[in-house]
């Protein structure tokens, strides 16, 4: 959702901040707009419907000079996607331009209030309510921006990272946040401010996430000053982020989504690194060590995520159940979080996020742990908000996921449940050591069978062609593979817009076979596990209505290859790592049939990768 980018230094601001936003692009937009102060001392703010070169084209013939300003991508809530709407906004006298990430929620107060004296709008947003409001009180009450931002802030209810300039004081930015994520970038005699750390970590690796309600001054010639709503100074830590710069560019391929496909194998090394034994025979993962009496002492846990984080909490449910024998609940973090949960200290909550910033998840991580629970993270940004707000966890350390749509970060968070779910199981004594042996050594082999998976893509790719002209699409998989179906059809909904459904292989006689017909594609994932019978019965059931069936199975299989329109071979593996490997061909069909479509892959319509707003 939207982004936020910011300079002051030495430097022309307009290139880092345009690059800034384009390293912010993967979080999904629909308009974006800079302000700088220039050297005229104008502040000057251009905005632009569409992409960021569609602002960059705006701006060509422009004044851009100035070494301070801020920048945004805007993901519409109020108002539609328009250059009007879009941010950075001006207060009525054109001093002030803010941007914001979240949503103000009083906005039709405040709006109504500032009318009244005389204020008029020209964007339908919530956002320029509050640079009203700022303006008002720095006016009225002829006050520094600091304090202005203060009284502004402390009227509002909502979520908000803010950067606000001041033509008048152009030394200085003052930025905010609440529920969005902010991060300081700290450099020499020059500051930078963004939603996350890629737009930064180019100039500077030392950084400041802004807690809530925390505002941060950044002053040329000033050291860092981070103080609460009431002036308080806050102490703030000076982390150190490592990220290669590699991570953030496409690499040779045609888009992230693409890229990040391929990078699994070495994704599923990096996030076992260390964790399990040279010898493969065991696992560790030291938060669960470190807090192994809470975990064991729990009467369940509540596993809550959204997207495809929530696809990976429904196969941490079976492995945890099944390995621990500990129940296991899996819910909506937008559901679980309004809907007065019965919850407390012997619970254990997992909070499953690859952007740790998603607002419902952080809002169920809150409300969870106000009622005594014990909070586990699953995340993949570091330093993002969730790791934070929990009592420990574990990262997934895929590295920088960029594709709207996640695939990478899917099997990083499959491959941290089984590790916990191991070694869980192991301090309880809930499965016995041959058991647990043959999962570790398997576990270890999965990178190598992603890799046979991912030499299929040509194949998969010829495949896809056939599927562009279908418009709707049926994902069946029972046991493990359930959740696999569900990320299947998620992933092609996402980017290509064909409607998919995932089902449970048995529930499709409860409803979708009405729809099966020749036209109908039905992704089966159909390798040898304990339900195999079962699903080749499903099959038959489809290929009965002319169904077209596209098997995943597992290499030799006989049976299904002669009764299945087309055939995806997997190497075999244990069944409860089978969603490692069985999800890898499913999301390069997505990727493929997508592309295919001429669609925007890596930044497709109305999506957003991370969802700051609820
Ligand atoms: C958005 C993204 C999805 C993601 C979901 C949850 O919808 O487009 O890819 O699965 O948010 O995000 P999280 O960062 O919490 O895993």
């Amino acid at each position: 959702m939207c982004g936020i980018v910011g300079y002051i230094g030495h430097r022309e601001a307009y290139p880092i901040l345009i690059k800034g936003l384009k390293r912010l692009e993967y979080r999904g937009y629909d308009s974006a707009g800079v302000a700088l102060i220039g050297e005229d001392r104008q502040l000057n703010v251009y905005k632009a419907k569409g992409k960021v070169s569609d602002l960059e084209a705006f701006v060509s013939q422009k004044d851009v000079s100035g070494n301070v300003g801020i920048a945004h991508t805007r993901w519409a809530t109020h108002g539609e996607p328009c250059a009007a709407n879009a941010h950075p906004h001006y207060s009525s006298s054109q001093r002030l331009a803010l941007i914001h990430n979240g949503i103000i929620e009083n906005y039709a107060v405040l709006k109504e209030k500032l009318q009244a004296k005389g204020y008029t709008f020209r964007s339908s947003t919530d956002t320029e309510v509050l640079v009203q409001l700022i303006e008002y009180i720095q006016t009225v009450d002829n006050i520094d921006l600091l304090t202005a931002v203060q009284l502004a802030l402390r009227e509002v209810i909502g979520a908000y990272a803010i950067a606000v300039m001041d033509r008048d004081n152009p030394d200085e930015i003052v930025a905010a946040r609440k529920s969005s994520p902010l991060v300081v970038g700290i450099g020499q005699d020059e500051f930078f401010l963004a939603s996350d750390a890629t737009p930064i970590v180019e100039y500077t690796d030392k950084v400041v996430y802004l807690e809530d309600e925390e505002i941060a001054v950044i002053r040329r010639g000033a050291p860092l000053k981070v103080v609460n709503l009431n002036n308080v100074e806050c102490p703030h830590e000076i982390k150190t982020v490592s990220m290669n710069l590699g991570q953030l560019e496409k690499g040779g391929y045609p888009h992230f989504m693409l890229k990040e496909i391929f990078e699994q194998p070495d994704c599923i090394y990096d996030c076992m690194r260390g964790r399990i034994n040279v010898e493969g025979t065991n696992v560790v993962l030291s938060a669960v060590i470190d807090y192994k009496e809470r975990l064991l002492a729990a009467n369940r846990f509540i596993i809550v995520a959204c997207g495809t984080s929530w696809h990976a909490a429904l196969i941490g449910k079976h492995l945890i159940e099944s390995f621990c024998r500990i129940p296991v609940v899996v819910e909506y973090a937008s559901e679980f979080r309004y809907q007065d949960p019965v919850i407390g200290s012997n619970d254990v909550v997992i909070a499953i996020s690859q952007s740790g910033e998603t607002a419902d998840t952080l809002a169920a991580v809150e409300l969870a742990k106000s009622r005594g629970a014990f909070i586990y993270g699953i995340c993949n940004a570091i330093g993002s908000s969730i790791p934070r707000a929990t009592h420990t966890g574990s990262y997934i350390h895929v590295g920088p996921e960029i594709g709207v749509a996640s695939t990478k970060a899917f099997t990083g968070q499959v491959t941290v449940l089984t590790m916990l779910a191991l070694t869980l199981a192991r301090e309880k004594r809930t499965i016995d050591d041959a058991f647990y042996l043959s999962v570790v050594q398997e576990l270890e082999q999965i990178p190598e069978k992603m890799k046979e998976v991912l030499k299929q893509n040509d194949r998969i790719a010829e495949l896809s062609k056939i599927f562009t002209y279908a418009h709707n699409f049926i994902y069946l998989g029972r046991g493990y593979s359930y959740p696999v179906a569900l990320e299947g059809a998620l992933k092609l909904k996402e980017i290509s817009y064909i409607h998919a459904e995932g089902y449970p292989a048995a529930e499709m006689k409860h409803g979708p076979i009405a729809l099966v017909d020749a036209e109908m594609p039905v992704v089966v994932i159909a390798t040898q596990n304990g339900l195999y019978e079962k699903v080749l019965s499903n099959i038959q059931e489809i290929k009965a209505r002319k169904g077209r069936v596209i098997a995943l199975v597992n290499k030799g299989d006989t049976v299904i290859s002669r009764l299945a329109d087309t055939c995806i071979e997997l190497p075999e593996t244990l069944e409860c790592l089978e969603p490692l490997i069985a999800t890898v061909p499913l999301q390069l069909m997505a990727y493929h049939i997508a592309v295919c479509k001429g669609m925007d892959v890596d930044q497709p319509r109305n999506l957003a990768k991370s969802v700051t707003v609820e």
